[in-house]
């Protein structure tokens, strides 16, 4: 089974997007789809980034224990609030902390917002700094409005139904990313184009 690793971004205090964090979780988990684990960045309270893991000298245990879930995840979906047009500087702090671990990973976006956009002006920005990193973003994007009204606080599906219907489509395309990604990395046969 493939394992996906949920990076919750907002650390503010009554967020609301982590009820999609939430439902993701439980979407994957009740449809045998994936092992899942929520990396919770509102509970690693990560300082403000001053160096790359790679090149402390002592790096804090938590840091290397993120690192290492990243990196050893299947796939990872970002759940990330949109913040005056942008993300949070708490997304920014841990993908400038890493370095290969975002090597090649299948990376699904999904933007949240109280009103009618559903942070879609993220999209861009976030899918260009992990594009830099060289992780493969998914093209399918999640975007949420009006998550206060569509997601209770267990990430319960509140509102219009057709919200599953698009999250099915989102984690098909993480999948399908993963799965296509495993293929690739399999050593080629010989054959007589590669002799
Ligand atoms: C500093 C700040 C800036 C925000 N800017 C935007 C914005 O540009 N566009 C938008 O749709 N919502 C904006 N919002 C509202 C968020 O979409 C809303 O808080 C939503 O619940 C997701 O963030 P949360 O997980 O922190 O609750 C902003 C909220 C904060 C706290």
């Amino acid at each position: 089974m493939n394992s996906i690793t949920i990076i919750s971004s907002s650390v503010r205090k009554g967020r609301q997007s982590h009820r999609v964090a939430l439902f993701f979780k439980k979407y994957l988990e009740e449809n045998r789809l994936a092992s899942v684990e929520i990396l919770d960045l509102n509970s690693y309270r990560f300082p403000i980034f001053e160096e790359r893991l790679r090149l402390m000298k002592a790096p804090p245990d938590n840091a290397v224990e993120f690192a290492a879930r990243v990196k050893e995840s299947d796939g990872i979906i970002i759940v990330t609030p949109e913040y005056n047009g942008g993300y949070p500087a708490s997304i920014k702090n841990v993908i400038d902390l890493l370095y290969d671990e975002w090597h090649r990973k299948p990376v699904a976006i999904s933007t949240v917002s109280d009103g009618n956009y559903g942070g879609s002006q993220v999209i861009m920005s976030l899918q260009f700094t992990l594009w830099k990193m060289r992780a493969w973003t998914v093209p399918a994007r999640f975007p949420v409005p009006f998550v206060q009204d569509n997601f209770n606080e267990e990430g319960n599906i509140t509102g219009r139904p057709s919200m599953e219907k698009r999250a099915k489509s989102f984690i098909d395309e993480l999948i399908w990313c993963i799965e296509a990604g495993k293929l690739m990395m399999k050593p080629i046969k010989k054959n007589i184009y590669n002799p």
